[in-house]
């Protein structure tokens, strides 16, 4: 065997050995009390894993009854387990993370709780370097995967330009004109959000490789919606509770005329994927997966998403979004975002939920959860 080929299996071999499964032991699951991360603890449960769920304060039971109750639910073979931290405090996350074969660290101070520019940057780094400290002091960690998001993929392209894993937010800085500096942070919530994920993802897969033992990978979310767990996820501005406005008849007011292109994503694939990339046998450090629409059926115009709700629930007296001209939008929308979770697909073996689904269940869970009346 020459060189080359022994090195390949020796990549081979480190990439089969941190590939974690039930039997490793338990996997925590920071922001568990977040519309992702408790669809995370789930999805874990559901395939046979022991659940550390991070949460800022056991005693809500309005951000904790929905996950304590997965284990009484017969269809889930895991169990889940609270436990307390704050990501802002350093070895906060010890406790919880000892003896976890893998960390999926998706709570972030995301903005939606009014926080600044700065603080969302700021919070990015100290969030993360926090959370890899008490991770690493697990002997038995393998995998670390952070929810990162596609704004650290996007970049200003023409309309129709398909982005990859292989994008980055800080290509293209020309793009910009001139408002991709650091400068910018404290002015502009959209690049300090984006320039701390990529920045923290690096700084994530330079530490793990420097470690040795564990893997960095990240998951990158477009527009994620689908199912409620809790009326806690009704967080303001939310894809999802846009979606609510929308559906009680109101204009959608977060681009001009509500004209926008929804990228759509399931947050139960979101979920599975966080679980396949602790999972993997392919992806290694500095796996970056897109969660995006699986195809163009996925992405629809705002008018597009206004009509299908239109159609699946008559009961709603009017369905609000974008400025309209008769039946036709009354403007062209920028066509942009372009992306597919194909990766996900190829190398982590996801399935997706078909775009109905996803927006059904949405709106479904409104209704059940007492948030949405017809
Ligand atoms: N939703 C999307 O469309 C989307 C798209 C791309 C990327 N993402 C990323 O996905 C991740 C999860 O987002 P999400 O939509 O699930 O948001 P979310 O529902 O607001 O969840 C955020 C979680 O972080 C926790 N958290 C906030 N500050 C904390 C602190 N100081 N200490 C401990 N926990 C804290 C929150 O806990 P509390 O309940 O105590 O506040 C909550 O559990 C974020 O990293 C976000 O950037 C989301």
């Amino acid at each position: 065997m020459c060189c080359a080929e022994q090195n390949i299996k020796k990549k081979r071999n480190e990439t089969l050995s941190k590939a974690v499964s039930p039997v490793d032991g338990p996997v925590a699951v920071t922001g568990a009390s977040g519309y992702i991360g408790s669809w995370c603890v789930y999805d874990l449960m559901e395939s046979g894993y022991n659940v550390r769920a991070c949460v800022r304060d056991k005693n809500k039971p309005e951000k904790c009854d929905h996950l304590t109750a997965l284990n009484d639910d017969p269809t889930l073979r895991g169990s889940v387990e609270l436990f307390e931290g704050d990501l802002f405090k350093a070895g906060s996350y010890d406790d919880a993370f000892s003896d976890c074969s893998a960390v999926l660290h998706t709570g972030a101070t995301v903005g939606y709780n009014s926080e600044t520019p700065q603080e969302v940057y700021d919070g990015c780094f100290t969030e993360v370097q926090h959370v890899l400290e008490s991770a690493a002091k697990s002997s038995a960690l393998k995998r670390f995967v952070f929810t990162s998001s596609f704004a650290a993929v996007g970049h200003p392209r023409p309309p129709g330009y398909v982005f990859t894993e292989k994008d980055w937010c800080g290509d293209n800085v020309e793009g910009y004109n001139g408002r991709w500096t650091e400068e910018m942070i404290p002015k502009n919530r959209d690049i300090a959000y984006a320039m701390a994920k990529a920045e923290a993802e690096k700084m994530l897969y330079a530490q793990a490789e420097e470690n040795g033992s564990f893997d960095a990978m990240a998951i990158l979310p477009l527009h994620v919606i689908g199912p409620l767990m809790c009326a806690n996820h009704d967080q303001g501005w939310s894809w999802q509770n846009c979606m609510r406005f929308m559906a009680e008849g109101k204009a959608y007011k977060k681009s001009a005329g509500g004209r926008m292109l929804w990228n759509n994503v399931d947050v139960r694939d979101v979920a599975s994927a966080h679980r396949l990339a602790a999972e993997t046998t392919i992806g290694c450090n500095g796996s970056r997966y897109i969660l995006s629409a699986a195809d163009r059926s996925g992405e629809l115009f705002t008018w597009q998403l206004q009509a299908m709700m239109k159609a699946m629930f008559p009961q709603l007296a009017e369905v609000g979004g974008e400025e309209m001209d008769g039946d036709q939008p009354a403007k062209p929308t920028y066509d942009s975002p372009r992306s597919y979770c194909l990766l996900a697909m190829e190398e982590l073996g996801l399935e997706t939920y078909p775009i109905e689904e996803t927006v059904r269940a949405t709106i479904d869970s409104y209704f059940e959860l007492g948030l949405l009346s017809a």
